[in-house]
């Protein structure tokens, strides 16, 4: 079997979850080359989103799978950060009046109140953009193999462009016209919310150099658990509180978006979150990660979270 390095899980997971957050935010915060000559309003409205507060799941996760597979936790931070920036821009663009219209993000006022619309939307382009900058760092400063990183470039445009994410907003987006099947609504959630939670793993799983079939594995935990997530979003956004949650509930309702409690209820809602996780975890539990832990923590953690 492979030897990864040592890592320490005798500490609670919101203690991991609490370090790793400061790592990914203390590198965000120059995540801009010092040198390069940017408009401050645009540095200014890209680091009102970054450092607004969120929860930092998604580089949560890169860092997880690459510790799960013996990885360097340092080697894994340009992608983290990378895939913080392009989950930051889709909030940003989230919350703009011609798509949700929320005024709330992060428990601030949305990137649009406070800078206009025009200068929301150029700071979205730029954190997406940055974010391939962001990724290539991982061969240049890390020494990860070019060839591993070509991988995780060429992932992070399918599972966040037309195929992935974007895909997923649009069919949102013309979702309040009317869903009539389950499967719709599993295609929205799979797109718009789990594709980026399944590249998040797979990158981490690919900095490790994990096997085919560990890169499989995370594919379908991510899946998974990015399912589960959004339908516990859904649910959130029903019965949450704002003030843990940062953003104003009932928006699914005002703008009547079909959501999994809408469809299937509450109570069913919850079941199928259950399910999933115990799913996730089957899988990775049989494929034979050297440090697979913090992966089964994360996925029980978020399947309670109320925020
Ligand atoms: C919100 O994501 C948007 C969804 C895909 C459900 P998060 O709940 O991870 O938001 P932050 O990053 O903590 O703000
Ligand atoms: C957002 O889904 C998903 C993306 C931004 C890609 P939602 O519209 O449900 O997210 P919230 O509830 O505004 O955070
Ligand atoms: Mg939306
Ligand atoms: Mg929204
Ligand atoms: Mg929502």
């Amino acid at each position: 079997m492979k030897r990864g390095r040592v890592v320490n899980n005798d500490r609670p997971l919101d203690y991991y979850m609490r370090e790793i957050s400061d790592l990914v935010s203390t590198a965000l915060a120059s995540v801009l080359p010092e040198h390069w000559n940017v408009p401050s309003s645009l540095k200014e409205a890209m680091n009102y989103s970054l450092m607004a507060g969120g929860k930092r799941l998604r580089p949560l996760l890169v860092i997880a799978a690459c510790e799960a597979g013996g990885g360097s936790r340092e080697a894994a931070l340009p992608v983290a950060c990378a895939v913080e920036m392009v989950h930051t821009y889709s909030l940003v663009h989230d919350d703009l009046p011609a798509m949700d219209n929320d005024d709330f993000r992060r428990g601030k006022p949305t990137s649009h109140k406070v800078f206009g619309e025009a200068a929301a939307i150029l700071a979205g382009d730029a954190l997406l953009t940055h974010a391939f900058y962001s990724i290539i760092q991982t061969s240049r400063k890390h020494g990860i193999p070019a060839e591993r990183v070509l991988s995780i470039v060429e992932d992070l445009a399918e599972y966040a462009g037309p195929r992935g994410m974007v895909g997923g907003q649009v069919a949102d987006m013309e979702g309040e016209q009317g869903i009539t099947s389950l499967e719709q609504l599993k295609y929205i959630h799979h797109h718009k919310t789990s594709d980026l939670i399944m590249f998040s793993l797979i990158a981490g799983g690919r900095i490790a150099g994990v096997t085919e079939e560990q890169l499989n594995a995370l594919r379908t935990y991510g899946y998974n658990i990015g399912l589960a997530f959004q339908i516990q979003d859904d649910i959130l956004d029903l019965t949450g509180d704002e003030a843990k949650l940062g953003k104003k509930t009932q928006s699914d309702v005002k703008q009547q978006k079909v959501t999994y409690p809408y469809f299937i209820g509450l109570e069913a809602s919850k079941e199928e979150i259950e399910r999933l996780t115990s799913e996730a975890k089957t899988v990775i539990a049989d494929a034979g990660f050297v440090n697979p832990q913090r992966l089964f923590e994360i996925a029980d953690f978020l399947k309670s979270r109320d925020h």
